[in-house]
């Protein structure tokens, strides 16, 4: 939020405390390339999850029981037949819905208020700072104190949902071992699957919340050695938690991208049995 006019001269970084320094930054290397990354990489994936999920195609491949996690879980009488896991308590839902609008806008919540992304936009897109050392545009701060920034205190509520939504992808990943003519079946589309439902439960786990639910508040660790051990080993997982964060996103759009292949006919799925 910015400071009044009259406070314009000496607010932020222009404090009377602050050196006086005309220029925006002394840094000489490209401190302006992550921001710039960051920026590509998240509008590439807003751009075609957008699509997808409104797309309503190519999502379900009815001989191998692929479904792709945007569309999981699909509960409405839109959805073609074979693809509801979990039956279609909706009726049918006109085109600007996604199929997968039950859970989506919680794993909108879960990526948006997530602790990495925060400062991963809060840094590129809102440049409050860009980098160590640079300048903000901002003449005030007020952090995560009021609204709307105050919501991203809800972030431990949405992770108890995406922990749901992570099982249902493991259960459509467990499904989709299935053979063209029934029974048992494998294919290069189950080894995808499962590599991003692995790389979601990693990515989930190391939560900052996860790492809170199992070890938080407790105040004799030796008194609790099971909580204790799953915290050490979430701690471990969340070290690389800004890792998990962006291969996700990577997994989750080839994941899409080779059903819709294998969905549209446009590739075969390299089958190993069945
Ligand atoms: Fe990133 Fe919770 S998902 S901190």
């Amino acid at each position: 939020m910015s400071a009044p006019a009259a406070e314009r001269d000496t607010a932020g970084v222009f404090s009377p405390g602050r050196a006086r320094i005309a220029a925006r930054t002394l840094r000489s290397d490209r401190w302006w390339l992550s921001p710039l990354l960051t920026v590509l990489g998240l509008s590439a994936f807003v751009v075609y999850a957008t699509v997808r999920s409104f797309v309503r195609s190519a999502y379900w491949v009815a001989d191998y029981h692929y479904l792709t996690p945007f569309y999981s879980p699909c509960l409405s009488d839109s959805c073609v037949p074979g693809s509801s896991h979990f039956g279609t308590p909706f009726p049918e839902l006109p085109m600007w819905i996604p199929l997968g609008f039950v859970v989506l806008p919680f794993l909108l919540g879960f990526r948006l208020t997530c602790y990495y992304y925060r400062k991963a936009y809060y840094r590129s897109f809102w440049q409050s700072p860009p980098a160590c050392a640079v300048a903000e545009p901002h003449r005030g701060y007020t952090g995560e104190t009021r609204l709307p920034l105050i919501l991203q205190n809800a972030h431990r509520y949405f992770f108890y949902v995406a922990l749901i939504v992570t099982v249902i992808n493991t259960y459509d990943a467990i499904t989709a071992f299935h053979g063209k003519d029934g029974g048992f079946g494998f294919g290069l589309g189950n080894v995808i699957l499962v590599v991003n439902v692995i790389l979601l439960w990693a990515y989930t786990v190391s939560c900052h919340s996860c790492r809170h639910a199992t070890g938080g508040r407790l105040k004799h660790f030796s008194a609790h050695p099971v909580r204790y051990w799953m915290w050490t080993q979430v701690t471990r997982l969340n070290t690389r938690h800004m890792m998990f964060a962006w291969i996700t996103l990577g997994t989750l759009v080839l994941t899409d991208f080779y059903i819709m292949l294998v969905a549209s006919n446009t590739i075969s799925d390299l089958r190993f049995v069945g």
